[in-house]
């Protein structure tokens, strides 16, 4: 974009920006191309300014599973880019039994709680932000069932029927 003080510092300091190109009216106008934002703050409020309500992307994180991680990754990661997704982020991280534990908070107590949280900090997950419109369902959808039995039977072409392993090594995580 190049410098915001008007078309004559834009093509003094930066003669191939936007500003010092393409900047319309009079030579020492102060007239400009483009404006950017120049930090997160700034840029929130320019789009709430200009989008007004909340815009129609979603988020959503994914986790591949350990193991999964390992074996499927690419092949996980060209079907989630081929469903439309962006990948916001992406992390491959070791989670410790207590980060498990309390990642899964919800489910302590459960008969699956000390297979499930042993699993997860088994080995290294791919976590990831995917956004899209709707990519909250979306994702869930992608993913399948729960259960790896059930989504090979219901949903044949999903993640979970076609990496997961058993109840509990189920591929893929939504949250
Ligand atoms: P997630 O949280 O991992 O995305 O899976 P979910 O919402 O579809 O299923 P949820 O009910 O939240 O269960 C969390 C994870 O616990 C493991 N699990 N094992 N009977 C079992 O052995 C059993 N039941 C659940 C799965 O890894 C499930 O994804
Ligand atoms: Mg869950």
């Amino acid at each position: 974009v190049g410098p915001r003080e008007g078309k004559a510092t834009a093509r003094d300091k930066a003669p191939a920006s936007l500003n010092a190109v393409f900047s319309p009216g009079a030579d020492d106008g102060d007239e400009l191309a483009a404006l950017a934002p120049r930090n997160a703050v700034d840029a929130a409020r320019a789009i709430d300014a200009v989008f007004e309500g909340p815009l129609p992307v979603e988020h959503t994180l994914a986790v591949i599973k350990p193991g999964t991680a390992d074996e499927h990754r690419a092949e996980i990661m060209r079907e989630i880019r081929a469903h439309g997704f962006t990948i916001a982020a992406q992390r491959r991280a070791r989670l410790s039994k207590e980060q498990v534990e309390s990642f899964y908070e919800e489910h302590r107590g459960k008969f699956f709680f000390d297979r499930l949280t042993s699993y997860i900090a088994s080995g290294p997950v791919i976590a990831m932000v995917l956004a899209k419109p709707g990519a909250i369902k979306s994702w869930r959808s992608l993913m399948g069932p729960t259960n790896t039995f059930k989504a090979r039977t219901d949903a044949p072409s999903s993640l979970r029927a076609r990496f997961g392993i058993d109840g509990t090594r189920n591929a893929t995580h939504g949250s």
